[in-house]
């Protein structure tokens, strides 16, 4: 068994850094830390890239500051709720969209050429921009293995067409997003490697099983980022870290080797790796966001996230929106309803579903 760890230095290079337990945090820019690693040296990528690609620039990171939009959509509260600025995704022009191809067909080539073949990449998506996220992933090199739905109620979306809801009041735009798709890819093993091969020669190949020794599932039940996180993280993209530490936990299927985040943010999934055990490698090119997962890190590396009692594993899906909204809803809608023993069994069977899924929460 190929069991060496790759030394800090090996991974650190020249460039500015900081030590957390096993993991680090590097200022530096992604491009070109992974073209200067060792080849074949990461075991799992586990990343939130910026998917307008201009959004984590200087001058757009101003105007959401100061509330005026650029490419950050500020959206109308409505229902009591604040919701946060979103990148406009959906304004990208034709030339934007080609930016994009090649940002991330560039990042796949030289992930292939850091990663141990067989490693998995896990690459947070939105619904709306995951199809060419993906496509130019597959271009640059890695092998598509699916996608895994965090099911959270984001607030996006659902609203009526601008500047005419009162013309359209029956109309959404847009699906309120329900989920957030992560995009499941591998560095391609090589020909004719078994899986059982590429575990014993590269500790990769294959996802570690959840406690309990239940399959890892493409579908986990999640939250929104809590209020405690974002104190200690007030970083726009902020992910929770209940659903982090789940895939953190996943990506390295003996539970050996090193994850990297190449866009690091609030250094989320290195306190997510930390707290699970494993040995992260984060890396930032904003100095400010860099001085932020300084401070953070260690503070939600420290917070509490509970596995499901059995009981609420059961009661998981009164929690979901399957039956309660839309249950309570469909008897006000003009909707022909399923016959009783139809209805039934898809109850059933969404019951079925979600107690095979996963659903951490955060204590705090
Ligand atoms: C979507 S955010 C990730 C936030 C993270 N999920 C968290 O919980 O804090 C993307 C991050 O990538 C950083 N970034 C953008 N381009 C980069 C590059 N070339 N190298 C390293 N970091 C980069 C941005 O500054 C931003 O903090």
């Amino acid at each position: 068994m190929n069991s060496k760890m790759n030394a800090a230095s090996e991974l650190v290079l020249d460039y500015q850094s900081v030590r957390f337990g096993s993991s680090q945090l590097i200022l530096a820019d992604c491009f070109a830390w992974l073209s200067r690693i060792p080849e074949n040296t990461l075991h799992a990528i586990v990343t939130d890239p910026p998917y307008g690609v201009k959004e984590y620039d200087h001058d757009q990171i101003e105007k959401r500051s100061n509330g005026i939009g650029g490419i950050w959509r500020i959206p109308p509260s409505f229902d009591g709720h604040t919701r946060s600025p979103l990148p406009r995704f959906t304004a990208l022009n034709q030339r934007e969209r080609e930016t994009l191809r090649q940002f991330f067909v560039e990042w796949a080539k030289l992930a292939v050429r850091a990663l141990r073949p067989g490693a998995h990449v896990f690459v947070a998506g939105n619904a709306f921009l995951s199809q060419p996220v993906l496509a130019a992933l597959v271009e640059g090199g890695l092998e598509f293995r699916g996608e895994i739905i965090r099911l959270v109620r984001t607030l996006r979306g659902g609203d009526r067409p601008k500047n005419a809801e009162m013309d359209f009041p029956g109309v959404c735009s847009m699906p309120r997003g329900c989920y957030e798709p992560w995009g499941l890819l591998r560095k391609p093993m090589p020909l004719r490697m078994k899986v059982s091969d590429c575990l014993r020669e590269w500790e990769t190949g294959a996802l570690r099983r959840a406690l309990g020794d239940r399959p890892f599932s493409d579908l986990i039940v999640s939250e929104r980022t809590p209020r405690c996180e974002r104190e200690i993280a007030d970083h726009p993209s902020l992910k929770p870290q209940s659903f982090l530490r789940l895939i953190t936990y996943a990506a390295l299927p003996l539970g050996a080797g090193v994850i990297a985040d190449t866009f690091a943010g609030s250094g989320s999934t290195i306190a997510a790796a930390e707290a699970v055990g494993v040995r992260g490698v984060g890396v930032e090119r904003r100095a400010d966001y860099y001085s932020m997962a300084l401070k953070a890190i260690p503070k939600l590396t420290a917070l509490a996230v509970s596995l499901p009692s059995e009981k609420e594993r059961n009661e998981v899906d009164s929690t979901l929106i399957t039956r309660r909204d839309i249950g309570e809803k469909a008897k006000q809608l003009p909707l022909s309803r399923p016959s009783s023993s139809n209805r039934s069994a898809s109850s059933s069977a969404t019951l079925a579903m979600f107690r095979d899924s996963e659903l951490y929460k955060s204590n705090c």
